[in-house]
């Protein structure tokens, strides 16, 4: 050793393995990228170098997952943060000025009404409510001072869809941006950035990761207004970590695959469900009775894992079923492998006054179930029992 022992281990056997091919993209775990020269440096801030500096600007395995959603997406640009909320306040801080208005769906999850109404009205922002029915007349909803409109479809929790096409067209003949929630759809069952949507946002924690142990958010457009949102992310700081993307970037190798038993898992267990004598309603948009069918049928390759069921009995009923599941576990989120059932008024319209659940469509009685990925005989037996 001709250094002292310290400095030996800390550089030895660093930077060795930069030449090598692996077949998977590595965990680039490390929050700083080394330069040869000065002339390096200067060449990266001028753009275009293909160099990385900082892990908090770009990282290397979280963009081989942007790469994956991007084409998913059909986008020319994706980005990664650590949720989806992260994913989505960074999306409207970078694109949205006090004095802006967001014209958005009453009934969208909970974290984004309450990030609008609650967060982003103190800065100046002023978000008007819109339902569900009104966004099929979108050119009735937009006024001078919108900027955005976002929405979801299908939504949160009765998958209510919207024309997303319609949407698309009344934004771009204004100038408006629009946003849609993809979460539920997944690029593989709805792809609206070529439908003409302007920006797609998705909590990368559901479908996308699919094994309910990665939280990460996504969003994706074409470079202009991603540039925007890019440098918001910079700011704010909310890129997704190294590990976890190398975890959803290995996760999303299977997505199709396993969209697609979510999607017959769903609609078996949907179809198994419509006409249970204690089930007023089920929501699903697979199924004809869904008053979004038709347009969910024209617009989506697929019609997802997400149903909502409406107990007879109200708050009581739906709360008495949800204690005797079994094999379907009490939990919030959606999109793992794993099913799971929760109560909208509990979870994701929590806090809502009846005035607001109303607005947004939700009934005390609602229960929404991912379906996962288990057989699906043994979930409906087990939704069966839990109703007796
Ligand atoms: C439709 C929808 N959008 C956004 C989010 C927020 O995503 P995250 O929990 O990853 O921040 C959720 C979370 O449940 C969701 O269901």
């Amino acid at each position: 050793m001709d250094k002292g022992s310290s400095t030996t281990l800390i550089h030895s056997g660093e930077g060795r393995f930069s030449h090598v091919e692996s077949l998977t993209t590595p965990i680039f775990e490390t929050t700083t990228f080394v330069f040869e020269s000065a002339d390096a440096v200067r060449r990266y801030n001028e753009g275009g170098s293909g160099r990385f500096l900082y892990s908090r600007y770009e990282n290397p395995t979280v963009m081989s997952a942007e790469a994956k959603i991007a084409a998913a997406d059909g986008a020319e640009r994706a980005l990664l943060f650590g949720s989806g909320m992260a994913a989505s306040s960074t999306l409207l801080m970078g694109l949205l000025g006090a004095g802006d208005e967001v014209v958005c769906s009453a009934a969208v999850y909970g974290g984004t009404f309450h990030l609008l109404t609650d967060l982003l009205s103190r800065f100046g922002i002023v978000t008007r409510l819109v339902t569900v029915d009104d966004l099929a007349c979108p050119d009735t909803v937009i006024t001078d001072r919108t900027r955005i409109l976002w929405f979801e479809s299908p939504n949160n929790p009765h998958l209510r869809c919207v024309d997303v096409r319609r949407v698309a067209n009344a934004c771009r003949s204004r100038g408006v941006t629009s946003v849609i929630d993809n979460t539920f759809a997944s690029p593989i069952n709805q792809r609206p950035l070529e439908m003409g949507i302007d920006l797609s946002m998705q909590s990368a924690s559901k479908y996308l990761n699919g094994h309910s142990d990665v939280t990460a958010g996504v969003v994706s457009g074409r470079n202009a207004l991603m540039e925007r949102v890019e440098l918001a992310r910079r700011k704010l700081g909310g890129i997704l970590d190294p590990q976890a993307a190398y975890a959803l970037g290995r996760a999303l190798k299977t997505l199709p695959l396993r969209v697609a038993r979510h999607n017959s898992n769903g609609m078996a267990v949907a179809t198994a469900l419509e006409g249970h004598p204690r089930i007023t309603r089920v929501y699903y948009p697979g199924l004809p009775s869904h008053p979004d069918y038709a347009i969910a049928k024209e617009q989506m390759s697929g019609f997802g894992g997400m149903i909502c069921l409406d107990v007879e009995g109200g708050e009581a009923g739906a709360c008495r079923t949800f204690d005797r599941l079994k094999i379907i576990k009490r939990a919030v989120s959606l999109g793992g492998a794993e099913s799971v059932c929760s109560l909208p008024f509990l979870t994701s319209q929590w806090g809502h006054s009846d005035e607001q659940l109303a607005a947004a469509g939700v009934t005390k009685g609602m229960m929404r179930v991912s379906i996962g990925l288990e057989d699906p005989d043994d979930l409906i037996a087990d939704l069966k029992q839990a109703l007796e």
